[in-house]
């Protein structure tokens, strides 16, 4: 059935002052693991006006409240009875493996050596890079995500792609490049010396301009030589304001592999802790073999786990177990890892997330996993001021969506009795065919098709 809103829709205007009537939802405080009805933080606002003024939130209102003076005559996208959303926060991703997702048969370091590492030095090509960044930002973009923090490539020149992108769209991006001089084929090894000077071109070239912000990225433990580690642990304690990225403890063969090569270490997670990588702003992907007292590091210091749930699943790399993350004081945000993930849309990302704590005997409630996409993320990002939550002051990234995609979830639809059954199933049943419009400070950067019947 074609949705009758989407065809008497105005143009979506893409700066000034303007406003969008939909029905809010976004959080004010982690929903937990409580039941859907008792979960707090939940905020609902049906029938509301958002009134975005440049870049940023100017003011909410309901919809049938007068205007404030200054606003009357601005133009109004009429969406009433469709969602509107903070735009989804992806903490892990990697942009060139849009040239190897869903690629079949292989574990983690099968999967690294067979399609990723090749399909990777590509990229060392200015205008492979530059094209990439393009196709990249613009699936973010089109699957409703409007921050992200990305793993490019070894090569400097997939970094600055990525950021000058970005910041020609004021879009909040965390990046750097993938520190890597061991254990990798030729064309995709640096060397500390020069990895060092890119990383500080980098860092002054974008590290705080427009929504750009520099992550010191080492890929994983294996790559890096312990003299490589050392340089970035210096890197990142120099440079304050910088994140630190890197995966850890994600497949069992490979941590096998991080024993024998770094034999005087505590554990996995230690590798990165003794030179100094662990901070409030060190985002770590899956964490899944993790002990406690790696948990209790990552507690200490406020860092977070990315966990990345379908990539979890298409690599069989095991079952995070969030719960137990949480109870023991560590951030968990949620990302979807492409190319071991299987989707860039966060909703489909979401309902794997479900499906992981259901095998452990744990519900995920549409309200944590949507807050964790929006305000949690955005908190364990140190950016709730600018991200994540529908409210005045912050930037204006938002996601518009329809609730039911298809025949059988506009059923299921019509068949919620309450709201969170009905965000539930959309979470389960939807992915980015759900997707309306997709603005980034205020500018639209995505737009579905108009229907043609
Ligand atoms: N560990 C090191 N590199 C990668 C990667 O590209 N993807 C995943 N999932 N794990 C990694
Ligand atoms: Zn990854």
């Amino acid at each position: 059935m074609t949705d009758p809103s989407l065809a008497a829709a105005p143009a979506l205007p893409s700066s000034g002052r303007w406003a969008l009537r939909a029905d809010l939802l976004d959080f004010s405080d982690d929903p937990g693991f409580a039941a859907p009805a008792e979960a707090p933080g939940v905020r609902w606002r049906p029938d509301h006006l958002l009134l975005v003024d440049g870049q940023r939130i100017a003011a909410i209102q309901p919809a049938a409240d007068p205007l404030p003076s200054g606003w009357e005559s601005v133009p109004v996208v009429d969406r009433r009875g469709q969602l509107l959303m903070p735009g989804f926060i992806d903490t892990h991703v990697h942009s060139p493996q849009l040239d190897v997702i869903a690629s079949y048969g292989t574990e983690l370091l099968d999967w690294l050596n067979t399609y990723t590492f090749p399909a990777e030095k590509r990229y060392a090509d200015p205008e492979v890079s530059r094209v990439g960044a393009h196709r990249f930002l613009g699936a973010l973009w089109a699957n409703g995500t409007t921050s992200a923090v990305v793993f490019p490539t070894v090569h400097k020149v997939s970094a600055d792609a990525l950021f000058d992108v970005a910041s020609s769209k004021h879009m909040r991006l965390i990046t750097g490049k993938v520190l890597m001089d061991r254990h990798a084929p030729d064309g995709l090894r640096d060397d500390v010396v020069q990895a060092e000077q890119d990383c500080l071109d980098l860092i002054h070239r974008w590290h705080g301009r427009d929504r750009q912000a520099f992550a010191v990225t080492v890929r994983f433990a294996p790559t890096s030589t312990p003299e490589q580690l050392t340089m970035a642990g210096q890197l990142f304690q120099a440079h304050p304001g910088t994140y630190m990225q890197t995966h850890v403890s994600e497949n069992r063969d490979e941590i096998r592999w991080v024993e024998e090569l770094f034999p005087t270490a505590r554990s996995y997670l230690d590798v990165y802790d003794r030179e100094g990588l662990i901070g409030a702003r060190s985002i770590l992907a899956h964490g899944v073999w993790l002990n406690a007292e790696d948990r209790a590091v990552l507690r200490e210091h406020g860092a977070q786990i990315a966990h990345s749930p379908s990539s979890n699943l298409f690599l069989g790399s095991g079952l995070f177990d969030w719960m137990k993350a949480e109870q023991e004081g560590v951030n968990v945000s949620l990302a979807s890892d492409v190319g071991g993930g299987t989707s860039l849309s966060m909703l489909r990302n979401m309902a794997d997330a479900y499906k992981v704590q259901a095998m452990q005997g744990v519900r995920l409630s549409a309200w944590k996993a949507l807050y964790t996409v929006t305000l949690g993320a955005a908190r364990h990002l140190g950016l709730s001021e600018e991200i994540g939550r529908l409210e005045p002051g912050c930037v204006a990234d938002l996601t518009l969506w329809c609730w039911a995609k298809g025949q059988v979830a506009e059923h299921r639809d019509q068949l919620a009795r309450d709201l969170h059954e009905r965000v539930f199933s959309w979470m389960t049943l939807g992915d980015e065919r759900n997707l309306l419009a997709t603005y980034v400070a205020g500018d639209c950067v995505y737009q579905a098709e108009e229907p043609t019947h």
